[in-house]
């Protein structure tokens, strides 16, 4: 090589090693802050609350699909599209990089201004593995797949490899690099979903030789020191595991978490009553099944994980996440559902064995949304909903998560099924739009709460602040609009002042008392309707008589979300 040629070479490594060391601390870029119990996300040195969705799985895969998507994103005041970005179609030949599909998104993206959420999906999507470009897909003795316990493959590269593991680290710290070249500075990007809803569907572990050998073997002293270290914290289902066998400091997989799967057993596609009893299908879903399976499969999948993104932030440091495939009525035993995945039972694991991965992130369909949410806050995991549903339901789901677990964001799944035609989704994030600066400003330091009301359900009572607020569902409505409000909604309340509440509600009526000087009655001063504009209050109706219930209450509309301003005095 002639001495030119080397030098440049050898600037060009120096500079890309320097460009990566910067990022690493760069505050300029997307990240994560703590602000007081929150954690928030900062893009362009302020705080941001993603009103986002995600495309369905191709979409992205396609420029001119995406065309007529784009303005209805914005139409639906999203500020952030959650998209793929999958191996197979970033390096079609080994070691061959074409980013020209990457680069036209972010292009689209900016135009419209909107932010990007960017999913990559390399090694496993829902378990299998369908993403992985076709010179892995079709060798299977350089890139091993994982195996059932009747010793069949299963189309899923096993985490027990290390060639499956470089190969996927080495894509995804080419696309990170190429993010940080191209958008580095403009930030379209805010964060990467590392692989999808990871875990192995169909037996409750890994049973190829090599997995069969590392079961065999003894659990690493990495997991071992984080346990010992962490064992007054650590989630309560897996120290109850550890417990009951002894609070072990070493030994093998059974010997420290217990049996795994009895022999033989075949795990069905869905846990239904029978195999289950009434009782045990209604209730197992919240219990662990064979837990040393599911732990030695999580250890082993947020280690790979755990290595991809650390790779990819060495290049480009955005915040990373995983999302969960949850265990839930019907697949209740690991298998049934992604056993390793980042489900609450195993995020002590994931962040043992993942400490590059910033959110464990729940994929939230099932009906018991604010438990989930609950299990997915503990030790201080920050709430960020990639996958949900839409209309009035997620709706009111998505309020309620941004008042009471400080949520980054939330984003039903499939938007280009509704984008246009979700009403619901469109005026919900249009208020949540003009609110935000709001919410983002009282998170973490306990001036806001919510809560989510069901027709026919119990009123809801919480303090905040100097006074007891109590929300009660209602389908009267005064002030011209008549229609009946969804079967669930939420209120979001913000104390701004020792007597003064912003508040954004529907369908609901809002009652006062005194949590401070409880003998005090509480009277209405003054109640405004309004919207925010460039972050200031225009009031719109001065709300009183018919529109404030026995004048002491007050009535949200509800046909739609609204915020109201109050402000309180009290009377002996
Ligand atoms: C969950 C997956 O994570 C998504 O990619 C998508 O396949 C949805 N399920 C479909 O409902």
């Amino acid at each position: 090589m002639k001495i030119q040629s080397f030098l440049l070479i050898a600037l060009c490594s120096l500079a890309a090693l320097t460009a990566s060391a910067q990022t690493r601390n760069d505050l300029s870029i997307p990240h994560l802050e703590k602000h007081g119990m929150a954690t928030q996300l900062i893009v362009d040195g302020k705080p941001f609350l993603a009103r986002a969705a995600e495309l369905n799985n191709s979409s992205a895969s396609s420029l001119e699909y995406m065309k007529p998507l784009w303005p209805k994103l914005v139409a639906a005041h999203l500020n952030t599209g959650l998209a793929t970005v999958s191996w197979e179609l970033i390096e079609p030949e080994q070691g061959k990089f074409d980013f020209r599909l990457v680069d036209g998104l972010l292009k689209e993206a900016r135009a419209n201004d909107l932010h990007l959420v960017i999913l990559w999906f390399a090694s496993w999507k829902n378990g299998k593995s369908n993403y992985q470009p076709l010179w892995v897909k079709t060798n299977q003795e350089r890139f091993p797949l994982a195996c059932s316990e009747d010793g069949k493959s299963m189309p899923t590269l096993t985490t027990l490899s290390d060639a499956n593991r470089d190969a996927d680290t080495h894509a995804f710290a080419a696309l990170m690099r190429h993010l940080r070249e191209v958008d580095g500075k403009k930030h379209t990007v805010l964060m990467i979903q590392v692989e999808n809803e990871v875990g192995l569907l169909g037996d409750t572990r890994d049973y190829s030789p090599v997995a069969n050998q590392a079961f065999a073997g003894p659990v690493p002293k990495e997991l071992m020191d984080y346990l010992v270290a962490h064992k007054d914290t650590l989630i309560p289902e897996l120290r109850d595991v550890w417990a009951t066998n002894g609070f072990k400091t070493a030994g093998t997989w059974t010997e420290v978490f217990g049996p795994g799967k009895p022999a033989g057993m075949a795990i069905p596609v869905r846990t239904l009553s029978p195999p289950l009893t009434e009782q045990e299908h209604e209730t197992g879903w919240r219990n662990l099944h064979w837990p040393v399976d599911e732990i030695f499969m999580a250890w082993n999948y947020a280690r790979y994980v755990g290595q991809v993104a650390a790779a990819g932030k060495a290049e480009y440091n955005l915040p990373m996440f995983v999302n969960a495939w949850l265990q839930q009525r019907d697949h209740a035993w690991p298998g049934t559902y992604p056993s390793g995945g980042p489900v609450p039972q195993v995020h002590d694991l994931w962040r043992a064995g993942a400490p590059a991965i910033d959110i464990l992130a729940p994929d939230l369909y099932v009906p018991e949304f604010e438990e989930l949410c609950g299990r997915f806050t503990r030790s201080g995991n920050p709430l960020f909903i990639p996958e949900s549903r839409a209309g009035a339901q997620g709706v009111a789901n998505a309020i309620w998560a941004f008042g009471t677990h400080d949520a980054i964001g939330f984003s039903p799944f499939g938007i280009d099924r509704f984008a246009g035609s979700d009403l619901e989704l469109i005026h919900a994030y249009d208020v949540i739009s003009q609110i935000a600066p709001l919410i983002l400003a009282h998170q973490g330091d306990g001036t806001m709460t919510s809560v989510l009301l069901d027709n026919g359900g119990a009123p809801q009572t919480v303090r905040l602040g100097n006074y007891n607020l109590e929300a009660r569902f209602s389908s009267r409505s005064f002030g011209g609009v008549s229609n009946t409000p969804p079967e669930r909604v939420a209120g979001l309340f913000i104390s701004t002042g020792p007597d003064d509440y912003v508040i954004i509600g529907r369908g609901m009526n809002v009652y006062f008392t005194a949590a401070t000087n409880p003998s005090d009655s509480v009277g209405l001063a003054t109640v405004e309707e309004g919207v925010y504009a460039g972050g200031k209050w225009i009031p719109g109706r001065r709300l009183n008589g018919d529109e404030t219930p026995e004048w002491k209450a007050l009535r949200f509309r509800s046909d739609t979300y609204s915020i109201q301003h109050v402000k309180l005095y009290r009377y002996h």
